[in-house]
């Protein structure tokens, strides 16, 4: 029996996973909070706390309940709570948590644990489900997932229902969906499945303080002065952290060149939005934290605020940064736009725009740090990049670079949104400050008003091509809206108008893109990095000047497609060998064929087909120095340790390295272990983002695996007399094939470490604004501007009521170029997940903001894709070994996600002869364009 003893009022009697416990409680809190803070069952997930994601769902009763809007009060006697932690039986797991794994239906696994409670409250009342009654209850409990796309899932909770109808237990674990797993890597899986796993949220230390964060009120001010005497005086404040206890630079900024941002509000830095930070409280509870927060006082200084890009350009606009408030423009001029147009058959050309996107991730941003004997301090949390967290720190915190340690655990999710710093520098100073561990946990209505967004664009595309369909010119042009800070809205500007011309080849083009600072919440990275919104806009033109044309939209693409010879926008010849977009095309047409097109499912609806294509850089390019490192170890007894800096967020990050390393050196993956990203073990590698880490950090693994083995083999031979070619790694001898010679490693020494650092060919920059092309011209050198790219081509069949305006997406093939196939369940999860993304992005998703207030401040109010809006996806993957890539493997991660907006906006003109030059196509925006057909 657990017995919990607190200081409240209401004593409640209930029975948890069959066990009774006894607590005493405030009868307002929460069941979630109950359970994860009184009880430490933190397998029970806080997503939102609002009712809105499905995280922390438990069964109460037998009935699927979200803890989060469950008052202990209302918790009756003797009532039946289950939590995911009840459910294995000692080592036993249940049946859905080994189909969870089997199926790959896990990515960063923060959704995970409330799916399996629904999932259970679902098959425990009748296990036989069809999809769509599993699609229908997870969507009614709110149950989201980001990463998944819902297909595993969805398709692991029908095949669990069948085992237990059949009263046939799973085999034991693997191989499917663990094919490429590590023992280490399998149990992070069954921990994801049993609740075990600690994402920083999660970790309770010693004597820890809860932190809390007070945000600026307003989006453009001068912080005067922050009074904190009131909130410090009330008993169980430890400390409160303001500008004024940095020691080092104010500054934070994921690029180090571009850090324009305050690591807190005040002193020198004005507050730029509503979510720049103006103090950090710590005290010895959270609920205290909070309340002691509302006592802090702060003193402003309004500033005339500027809320848009119009507004921002005005020559008399009040300036965001002192520099302007232009934050970057970039340009491409290539041959002679005006001449080409005329020579065109079809010239085509639209307004679009995409709102801005919330990367949805289920766990709201957290950290923790504690101070440590040397007078560093070490930070616990869910990042994309440690080295820059670090870099960032060292500076604010005005200590050399090894005093500060920063650790990636487990992280619920990113897509980009998780590269900034936010909680860092609170963290760093609290625990200095206190001399005690601290934790910060973000609320969910924080972490949308605080971290960046897709940025919103506006964009005005037109193209010609010639009576053959050769596509001739492009004039694109692009406004963005950076918000209050940089962070990484340099490189997403200059990615708008390298894959402005999309993955064509077109002759003469003019590309001019500006970013604007506003007192907006700031947009930077998400996964896409800026293509997802240009491919919305140049695929319809595609679409429409090959309709115009009377030409088969695979073969308008396949005509223009760049292929190796051919030049991008940005004059990168493709090198022969590198593959194209071809192979995309080609592979989503023959899926396509062999596709049943559905007959409409009633009379006013009609049923439309759409394809998009699209490139993406894997890497950052643009003459931006990269590289990144592994150290391989190998101990006598034959077990390999990997320590990579590539960030694990539900991807398979680590999965991938390990089986490059398999691959390599022919060691079992049971007996490999990996270490992931912390500054004092890993080398010193950038973010895992722009799809690059695969390929850097594969290539560092590879080479790393290369020289141990080479080193070890040669040593062997010497010894044994035989020649190395024949030899292999076994337990822990090598073995000479032909021979049957062997030795053991002990022989050879007791641990052998390499490292390896890779760095890929040098990338040219863009050329300055105003130096034309030299395409065509004597001396011309092609300028790679990235050393690979991602290639994509979706078709989407969607439905359309014309009556309502409504759209379903009925399937969706996507064909992507990977290079080499790694572990066919992680591409498929990347694939559903990031088309589902694409569907958000075409049909749903707004983040809205309001004279620099975040309106969106709920997950409600953000209509994420929930299970009943994933359609059938058919994935095609496409391999061409990439030459420069690990074992022919590049990253690919961001390419699912790209061409489905295009593809769906298409399929809804095929459907009902309407365009959508807006997102998101919601049904009003749709019956609108259909009306305007008949005036
Ligand atoms: S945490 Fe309860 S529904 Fe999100
Ligand atoms: S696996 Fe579902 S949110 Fe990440």
């Amino acid at each position: 029996m657990v017995v919990v003893r607190e200081a409240a009022t209401l004593d409640v009697r209930f029975f948890l996973n069959g066990q009774k416990v006894q607590a005493q409680s405030d009868p307002n809190l929460d069941l979630m909070s109950f359970l994860r803070d009184q009880l430490r069952l933190t397998g029970t997930k806080n997503g939102c706390a609002t009712g809105h994601c499905g995280a922390c769902m438990v069964i109460v009763d037998g009935k699927a309940t979200r803890a989060c809007l469950v008052r202990m009060s209302k918790v009756k006697p003797d009532s039946k709570v289950e939590t995911i932690e009840g459910l294995a039986r000692g080592d036993e797991l249940h049946t859905l948590q080994i189909i969870f794994i089997r199926y790959g239906a896990l990515q960063c696994g923060y959704c995970i644990p409330g799916m399996i409670m629904s999932a259970k409250a679902l098959l425990d009342e009748k296990p036989i489900r069809t999809e769509d009654e599993i699609k229908a209850f997870l969507t009614t409990n709110r149950n989201m997932c980001r990463c998944t796309g819902y297909v595993h899932i969805i398709k692991a909770i029908k095949a669990a229902g069948e085992c237990m109808a059949s009263g046939k237990m799973p085999e034991a674990l693997g191989p499917e969906g663990m094919e490429i797993q590590s023992t280490q890597l399998r149990k992070d899986a069954i921990e994801i499945v049993t609740g075990k796993k600690q994402y920083a949220g999660d970790i309770v230390m010693e004597n820890m303080l809860h932190g809390k964060v007070l945000w600026s009120e307003h989006p453009h001010a001068e912080i005067l002065n922050v009074d904190a005497s009131e909130a410090l005086a009330m008993p169980g404040v430890a400390a409160v952290v303001t500008a004024w206890d940095i020691p080092g630079v104010n500054r934070a900024g994921v690029i180090e060149v571009n850090r324009d941002q305050p690591a807190i509000a005040g002193r020198e830095q004005k507050a730029r939005y509503i979510g720049d930070s103006v103090a950090s409280l710590f005290a010895e509870t959270p609920k205290l934290a909070e309340e002691a927060l509302k006592r802090i006082k702060v003193q402003y200084r309004v500033l005339q605020p500027v809320f848009s890009p119009e507004e921002a350009a005005r020559p008399d606009a009040p300036t965001v940064h002192e520099k302007g408030n232009l934050m970057h423009h970039s340009r491409i001029e290539r041959g002679d736009v005006e001449e080409a147009f005329k020579q065109c058959a079809v010239v085509v050309e639209h307004d679009y725009h995409t709102p801005r996107i919330e990367h949805g991730f289920l766990e709201p941003e957290s950290g923790v740090a504690y101070p440590t004997a040397d007078g560093g301090v070490t930070i616990l949390m869910g990042t994309q990049t440690v080295f820059d967290d670090r870099s960032q720190l060292a500076e604010i915190l005005a200590v050399p670079e090894d005093k500060v340690r920063v650790i990636q655990v487990a992280q619920g999710g990113s897509f980009g949104g998780k590269e900034d710093p936010i909680l860092q520098p609170h963290l760093a100073l609290g625990a200095l400050k206190t001399k005690r561990p601290v934790r910060i946990v973000m609320s969910r209505e924080e972490s949308l008003r605080v971290h960046v967004k897709r940025h919103a664009a506006d964009m005005h595309i037109k193209t010609g091509a010639d009576k053959d369909g050769h596509i001739l010119a492009l004039d694109f042009n692009v406004v963005l809206d950076t918000g209050a800070y940089v962070s990484l809205g340099y490189d997403i500007l200059e990615n708008f108008v390298v894959f402005a011309g999309g993955p064509y080849y077109i002759p003469h083009v003019r590309i001019d893109g500006k970013s604007w600072y506003t007192n907006n919440v700031l947009a930077g990275a998400m996964r896409g990095f800026g293509v997802n919104q240009v491919v919305f806009g140049l695929e319809q033109n595609v679409d429409e000047m090959a309709r115009a044309l009377k030409i088969d939209p695979f073969e308008f693409r396949l005509m223009n497609g760049l292929v190796p010879g051919k030049a991008t926008v940005s004059d990168h010849v493709l090198e022969a060998g590198i593959p194209g977009i071809n192979e995309t095309i080609i592979a989503a047409r023959e899926a396509l064929r062999k596709v049943t097109i559905p007959a409409p499912s009633g009379p006013t609806k009609r049923i439309g087909i759409g394809v998009g294509s699209a490139v993406k850089n894997v890497g950052f390019g643009h003459d931006i120095p990269e590289s990144a490192g592994t150290i391989v170890e190998l101990d006598k007894d034959g077990y390999l340790t990997l320590k990579v800096s590539h960030h694990e967020y539900g991807q398979g990050a680590l999965a991938g390295q390990v089986k490059l390393a398999v691959n390599e050196l022919g060691i079992p993956v049971d007996r490999i272990r990996i270490i992931g990203p912390d500054t004092a073990q890993t080398l010193t590698t950038g973010p895992t983002t722009a799809s690059r880490q695969t390929f850097l950090t594969g290539n560092a693994t590879v080479v790393a695996c290369q020289d141990l083995r080479n080193h070890l083999f040669a040593r062997a031979a010497e010894l044994m007399d035989e020649p190395p070619e024949k030899m292999q790694f076994r337990d822990d001898e090598i073995v000479e094939l032909v021979s049957g010679k062997h030795i053991k490693l002990a022989a050879l020494g007791d641990r052998f470490t390499f490292q390896h650092i890779y760095t890929p060919p040098r990338t040219a920059a863009m050329l300055p604004v105003g130096e034309p092309s030299h395409y065509g011209k004597p001396h011309f050198k092609s300028r790679m501007t990235h050393w690979a790219y991602a290639y994509g081509t979706q078709v989407a069949i969607v439905e359309v009521d014309i009556e309502t305006g409504e759209v379903r997406v009925l399937k969706v093939i996507a064909a992507v170029d990977i290079g080499k196939l790694l572990n066919s369940k992680i591409v498929e999860g990347q694939i559903f997940g990031g088309v589902v993304q694409g569907v958000g992005f075409a049909l749903k998703e707004e983040f809205i903001v309001k004279d620099g207030i975040n309106l969106t401040d709920t997950l409600h109010k953000y209509k994420m894709p929930t299970a009943n809006d994933t359609p059938e996806i058919i994935p095609v993957v496409v391999e061409v070994p990439h030459p420069f890539g690990p074992q022919g493997v590049k990253g690919f991660a961001e390419a699912p996600s790209l061409a489905t907006g295009g593809a769906i906006a298409n399929a809804i003109y095929d459907a009902v002869g309407a365009r959508i030059y807006a997102l998101p196509a919601k049904k009003d925006k749709v019956l609108a364009a259909i009306a305007e057909l008949s005036q």
